[in-house]
């Protein structure tokens, strides 16, 4: 199964991302850990993109393309995919159509901006894995401490509220048309609007009535 989670920051597509991954055996691509990591690790890639990253901004659209279509020659991607973060624009949407990459759902996690603000504020992540928490609604067993390794968890650079609003400027602006995009006859995935607002398992119940 070929899926794409499309949504604004902080709608829940890393925390859903989770729950379709293990029920549905394919991987979780995400071009926000995959560019972090390579921040993190001090690589070419991440020298280029960390400032652009912390303000906000959005990668270029090449490089994006080129990362993830070199990550779905990986084998563990023979069976199908999660996309959490891409396409995130109509140039990276059409390049992956052109690819002859035939998606078979789209599922737009919707959230309104004021809730989004009031998430990212409590969200915190344990960096190497992926793995999100929020300090009310999602909080880990030990306070600031990943459930599983143990290991500190972080309030990302860019979820300071200015550089929310800065990234909600920017999906209304450059990603959300994507909804027309994939909404339209043109596309054969089927396109499916959820609401985002609820506890953590009624959207996962939403998603997986979609997936089946
Ligand atoms: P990326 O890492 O993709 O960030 P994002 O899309 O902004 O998404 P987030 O990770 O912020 O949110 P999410 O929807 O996954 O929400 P989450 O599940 O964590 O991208 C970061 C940057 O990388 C971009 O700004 C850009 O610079 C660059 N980039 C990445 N991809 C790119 C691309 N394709 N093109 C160009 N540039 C690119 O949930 C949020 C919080 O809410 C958590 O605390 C969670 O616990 C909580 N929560 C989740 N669900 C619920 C619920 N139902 N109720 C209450 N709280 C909830």
């Amino acid at each position: 199964m070929r899926i794409i989670l499309l949504g604004a920051p902080g709608a829940g597509k890393g925390t859903q991302a989770k729950f379709i991954m293990d029920a549905f055996d394919v991987p979780q691509i995400s071009t926000g850990d995959m560019l972090r990591a390579a921040v993190k690790a001090g690589t070419s890639l991440g020298l280029k993109v960390k400032d652009i990253m912390t303000s906000g901004g959005l990668v270029s659209d090449e490089i994006i393309i080129d990362l993830v279509k070199e990550r779905i020659k990986n084998d563990d991607c023979k069976n199908g995919f999660l996309f959490d973060g891409f396409p995130r624009t109509i140039p990276q949407a059409e390049a992956l159509f052109s690819s002859g990459v035939e998606i078979d759902h789209v599922v737009e996690i919707y959230v309104e901006d004021s809730v989004i603000i009031s998430r990212l504020g409590g969200r915190r992540v344990h960096e190497s894995s992926g793995r999100v928490y929020h300090i009310e609604y999602n909080p880990p067993q030990s306070a600031g401490h990943d459930d599983e390794t143990g290991e500190p968890l972080v309030h990302r650079e860019d979820d300071q509220e200015d550089t929310v609003r800065k990234r909600l400027d920017v999906y209304h602006e450059q990603t959300e048309p994507l909804v027309g995009y994939y909404d339209s006859e043109a596309q054969s995935a089927t396109f499916t609007r959820i609401d985002g607002v609820g506890s953590l398992e009624d959207i996962k119940n939403r998603v997986f009535d979609i997936l089946g």
